[in-house]
Parts: structure tokens; C-alpha cells; sequence
């Protein structure tokens, strides 16, 4: 949620603002700004919309801008429309520093009334500029950055990734993080900051990441890091292993359609030197040390939001019917609110793409403040979940740019049936067994790589129901998640009204939706319940809804049912979500293509949500 770059050093940093900006706009991107220190003076230009405005209105602007110093800020409003005003960076009083900051400062109208009386006057609507003023008033005081930014954060309460410049003290960044990731790229002789490694790793692989709590001061020289109370801390230089073409397109017109054909690699890359093919056994590093405790769990707890989310849910049925552990689900975004009822017996797992997700990440928190183990299944690597659980699993699925989460959704769900066969094996499943498992898992990605085969019916199907307003999924058992998932994909991108239900459900209520202008996707492989399935999908009928089915490619009899069959090949049951999802996601995309939506930025979403 918002982007953040900054750089001290010998070059103009003028065009790493930039670039950095367009890769970080996944984050946020309904404004962007730059604050350059130029000759000694402040050079801010900010613009409400897309980075590619801000390019523009510095390129009709007529003055050639070099600085070897400078910060830029790609926003997702919380306070404040997204207009110019509201846009970072914001000035302190006197115009002499200037702050980019992701997170909310939740006292910040206290402290503006306060300002407001000693006689500020604020230009836009935001927490930030508030702070900003506040930092000047510490610095009139103090007459040092960091000491100022130290000064004001003791007198904030909330969430700050927050990068400061000032023409006073002018050789320095200073920087802060509390809730929200900043990192600190090393150079020689220069240094960058950036709220994540895409907006940097052209420039040097070696970083530092700033924790909770943690301020500090780069030069061109070198960084001082300490806590807000000033005690010196020594941080350790990290290496980062992602490469360029990773968060490139690559010939792709959008990044979730190369995300989406990435998965039957990325699906591998979650079980590669994992999943032991003649043992019928998997082996997971990253929980070895926790072994016993899961083995003793008296229940397993998922919790994620969105996307991750509907990937626990589909873990809760892997867990629990393959693996026999009881396991629940719950909402990260609910669980802290709750008081949960969570002790030493419990081990909760937070699934996150970003592994920054601000709910996920207090509910982790929590449930391990009340003593739980606290293990992460995570994308990002080095990111808090991943540092703060007591183990976990990457799942490796490379950076997702696409704001729609797709290839990460399918790879949590394999590091879930890797995690579940595991648990299955240590708690006597048969190597028999577990091999019979083990091969299907390996099948999966061919079989992946098949449905993707399948673009150009699934576009057709998209254009003929593009200028449909509601939508409904329906799906059981494990392809109940699904049916939110593929629900969620569609309203997120394409801005179609979409719901996700358990298929048995319809006639307890959205059955009443249901006419010759309703489509109906329904998930129905041939499983135990598939029967079941076809009466709802009879009772659909009868009332002229429109049916797409998500079946098997040998079921025939499907074909004499819906108006439309999407085959996918068939797999062993609770692994059917990995597959069946592909065309969801498949189907979400070309509808957004066909309404002309912006399918990698939608309106109004972010793809890391670091504020609660
Ligand atoms: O990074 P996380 O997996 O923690 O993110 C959770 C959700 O914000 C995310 O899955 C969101 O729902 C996606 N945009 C869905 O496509």
C-alpha cells in the first residue's frame, strides 16, 4: 500500500524516482510525487493519477531536473481523496522538510488540532502532513533530522513507513518504519530506501530490513540505524536473489496474464526438493524445528485475507480429511477482535502473498502473544510474516505484480497438499499411500499447462457475457473456495457484481437472483458429491439461469446440461482447486480485456494492504 523510494548519492536521481515509482505503482497508484534537494531547495512536483502523469507533467514542465537527492511516493488514499494536494511528499510549516509516509497516523487530529491552535495551517486532508508539521516543529528545536523525526514519532501512535529530507540538514534521509516494510539498499557510495526490493534491485542486491520500532539515517556514505529512543542497533546486510525479469512483463500486455501462464512452473517451484516422489513423503526445511509441536497441535489454525484466505479454506479440507488434524479457518482481518480463545496447543499458520498484509500479520501477532506456534506460508521473501513466525514455508512462486493474486494463490494451495501429506505421513499414513499422492501432486503443473491451452474458447465465453452485471459461482466441498476465488476474481477486475457460494446453499436464498440474465458458474468435477452438484445445477435450469460449467473433460454428460463446458482434466479430489481455478482466473481476465478495464491496477485496490 503506497510506494516508497528515495536515494543519496552521486547520480541524478531523477530517472531511479521514476522507474522506482513504476514498479512500485502495483502498490498504490492513484497519485505519485518527488521531492529532489536541488541547489539547496526543494523541487516537489506531485500529481494526482497514474506515474505515467507525474512523467508528463515533469516533461511539460521547462526546467531540466537534476538531484542527487530525492525521494517519490506512489499513493493509495486513506485520508483524503486522491487529488494533487492530497498527494506526498508534504512540507513542514516552513517549506524546509518534506516526508513521503505509507500507514495512518491515527492521532493525527489531536496533534493537528493542537497545531491548529499554535497557529498552522494545513493545505491538504492527510494524517501525513501532520506529521510533517510536526517533525518541524521538533526540528526548530532540535536543529538535527533524526533526532526531530525521533521527537515526533514518541508522540505518534499508528503505522508509518515514513522517509524524511530537509534542506536544513540536507547531507541525509532519514527514515522510520513501524507496520509498514522499508528497506535500505546498500550501495557504493550511495544508498536507496524503498518500500520494497523491485524499486532498487537495479541498482545493488545488498539490504538492510528495517524493523518495527527502527529509524535510520542514510548517507552517501553509510547508514546509522537505532531505535526511536536512540540506542544504537547494528543491523545485518542481507543479499536479495530477485532478478529484473521477474518484475518485467515479458511480452505480456498485462502482468496477471504472465503471472497466470506461469503457474505450471511456479506450481513445480512450490514442490521442487520438496515432495520425495519414491517415499511417498515430503520434506519441508522450514518446519523441521517445529515438527513436534505441529505433530502435538491439538488443532491447526489458517487465517489469511482474500485471496489467502480462500486458499485456507481450501487447507482446512487437505488437513483435515487427508491429514486428520482439526483445523479452522477465520478471517485474519476478524481474528484479533475477536479474543480468540488460542494457548500453547495451537499452531497457527498466516498465509500471505505479500507477507506484509497489515490484518495477517496482527493476527499472527496475537495468536502468538497467547502463546501459539506461529509458522508463515509466504511469496515474498525476507517480508515481516516470514521473519516474525516461528517457521513456515515460502511457496516460492517469484514476485506478482498483477494486483488480482493468481499464480500465488495456486502455489499456496500446493504448499498446503505438501504440508498435509507431510503431517499425513508423520501420523501413519502408508508410503503407498503417500506416493499415489505424491504423483498426483507432480502431475498437477502438465495438467496446468493444459487448461492454459484453452485461452481462446475462454475468451470467446468472456465476450459473450461481458456486458452481464451479476454473476454467480457455485461450487462443493473443496470447490466451494474456488467459487469464491473465481467470484473474487471477477468483481476485482472487471467490476462485475460476483458472488461465490456453496452450491447447496443457492436455494437457501440467491436462488431468488436466478433468470435468463443470471450466468451461473458452476465447479463440478466428478467427486463424491458430483450428484449433488447436478441437482443444483437442474435446479438452476429449471428457472432459465444461464450455466457454465467448470467439469471434467470426459464427463459427458455435463455437455447436455450447460450452455457452456469448461473441460479440465481430472485430479484427486481435494486437489482439484489447483487446477480448477485456472479458468476462473482465465475467464475474470478476458472479461476485464473485454470491458476495457485496467486489469493489473483496478480501481481503488492495492496489491499489499499494510493499513488496517
Ligand atoms: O498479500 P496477501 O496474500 O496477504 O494479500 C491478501 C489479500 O489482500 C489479497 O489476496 C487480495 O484479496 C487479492 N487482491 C486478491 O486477488
Amino acid at each position: 500500500m503506497c510506494g516508497i523510494v528515495g536515494y543519496i548519492g552521486p547520480r541524478n536521481c531523477v530517472p531511479i524516482l521514476l522507474e522506482g515509482l513504476r514498479r512500485l505503482e502495483y502498490r498504490g497508484y492513484d497519485s505519485a510525487g518527488i521531492a529532489l534537494v536541488m541547489n539547496g531547495k526543494f523541487s516537489i512536483h506531485k500529481k494526482a493519477g497514474k506515474v505515467a502523469d507525474l512523467v508528463s507533467l515533469l516533461n511539460a514542465g521547462n526546467s531540466e531536473l537534476n538531484a542527487q537527492l530525492g525521494i517519490g511516493h506512489t499513493r493509495w488514499a486513506t485520508h483524503g481523496e486522491p487529488n494533487d494536494t492530497n498527494a506526498h511528499p508534504h512540507w513542514d510549516a516552513k517549506k524546509e522538510i518534506a516526508i513521503i509516509h505509507n500507514g495512518i497516523i491515527e492521532n493525527y487530529l489531536a496533534i493537528k488540532t493542537k497545531l491548529l491552535r499554535e497557529g498552522h495551517t494545513f493545505e491538504s486532508s492527510t494524517d501525513t502532513e501532520v506529521l510533517a508539521h510536526l517533525i518541524g516543529v521538533m526540528f526548530e528545536r532540535t536543529n538535527d533530522l533524526c533526532s526531530a523525526v525521533r521527537m515526533a514519532l514518541s508522540e505518534v501512535e499508528g503505522t508509518y513507513g515514513l522517509v524524511v529530507l530537509s534542506t536544513r540538514d540536507s547531507g541525509k534521509i532519514v527514515v522510520a518504519r513501524r507496520g509498514s516494510p522499508l528497506i535500505i539498499g546498500v550501495g557504493e557510495g550511495e544508498n536507496f530506501v524503498a518500500s520494497d526490493a523491485s524499486a532498487i534491485v537495479e541498482y545493488t542486491r545488498q539490504v538492510v530490513y528495517l524493523e518495527d520500532g527502527e529509524v535510520a539515517e542514510l548517507t552517501t556514505q553509510g547508514f546509522q540505524t537505532m531505535t526511536i529512543d536512540d540506542v544504537k542497533i547494528d543491523k545485518v546486510v542481507e543479499e536479495i536473489t530477485l532478478e529484473l525479469s521477474q518484475i518485467e512483463r515479458g511480452g505480456y500486455d498485462h502482468f496477471m496474464m504472465k503471472e497466470i501462464n506461469e503457474q505450471p512452473e511456479t506450481i513445480r517451484d512450490a514442490m521442487r526438493g520438496r515432495l520425495l516422489l519414491d517415499e511417498g513423503d515430503v520434506k519441508l526445511g522450514g518446519l523441521t524445528d517445529v515438527m513436534e509441536r505441529l505433530l502435538k497441535a491439538k488443532r491447526i489454525i489458517l487465517n489469511g485475507c482474500g485471496t489467502s484466505w480462500h486458499a485456507a479454506l481450501v487447507g482446512e479440507y487437505m488437513l483435515e480429511q487427508i491429514a486428520k488434524i482439526p483445523t479452522e479457518v477465520e478471517y485474519a482481518s476478524e481474528f484479533r477482535y475477536r479474543n480468540p480463545i488460542i494457548g500453547e496447543d495451537d499452531v497457527l499458520f498466516s498465509i500471505s502473498q505479500s507477507g506484509e498484509t497489515a490484518d495477517t500479520l496482527a493476527a499472527m501477532r496475537e495468536a502468538k502473544k497467547k502463546g501459539a506456534t506461529v509458522l508463515g506460508i509466504v511469496n515474498v521473501v525476507g517480508s515481516t510474516i516470514a521473519r516474525e513466525s516461528d517457521g513456515g514455508v515460502y511457496v516460492h512462486a517469484g514476485p506478482e505484480i498483477g494486483v488480482a493474486s493468481t499464480k500465488s494463490f495456486t502455489s499456496q494451495l500446493t504448499v498446503l497438499a505438501l504440508i498435509t501429506l507431510m503431517l499425513a505421513r508423520a501420523k501413519g499414513m502408508s508410503r503407498e499411500d503417500g506416493k499415489v499422492l505424491a504423483k498426483e501432486l507432480a502431475s498437477l503443473p502438465d495438467k496446468v499447462a493444459h487448461i492454459l491451452k484453452q485461452t481462446e474458447t475462454i475468451q470467446a465465453l468472456a465476450n459473450e457475457f461481458k456486458d452481464v452485471r451479476n454473476f454467480l459461482y457455485l461450487g462443493r466441498g473443496a470447490n466451494f473456495p474456488v467459487a469464491l476465488e473465481g467470484a473474487l476474481k471477477l468483481k476485482e477486475i472487471s467490476y462485475i457484481h460476483a458472488e461465490g457460494y456453496p452450491a447447496a446453499e443457492m436455494k437457501h436464498g440467491p436462488i431468488a437472483l436466478i433468470d435468463e440474465n443470471m450466468p451461473v458458474v458452476f465447479i463440478v468435477p466428478r467427486d463424491g458429491i458430483y450428484d449433488k452438484v447436478i441437482s443444483n445445477i437442474h435446479e438452476v435450469r429449471a428457472r432459465r439461469g444461464r450455466i457454465i460449467a467448470v467439469a471434467n473433460e470426459d464427463d459427458r454428460e455435463i455437455e447436455e446440461m450447460a450452455e457452456f463446458v469448461i473441460p479440465v482434466p481430472r485430479t484427486y479430489g481435494f486437489f482439484g482447486p489447483i487446477i480448477n481455478v485456472i479458468p476462473l482466473q482465465l475467464l475474470s481476465y478476458y472479461m476485464a480485456i473485454a470491458r476495457e478495464t485496467d486489469v493489473d491496477q483496478p480501481r481503488n485496490l492495492a496489491k499489499s494492504v499494510t493499513v488496517e
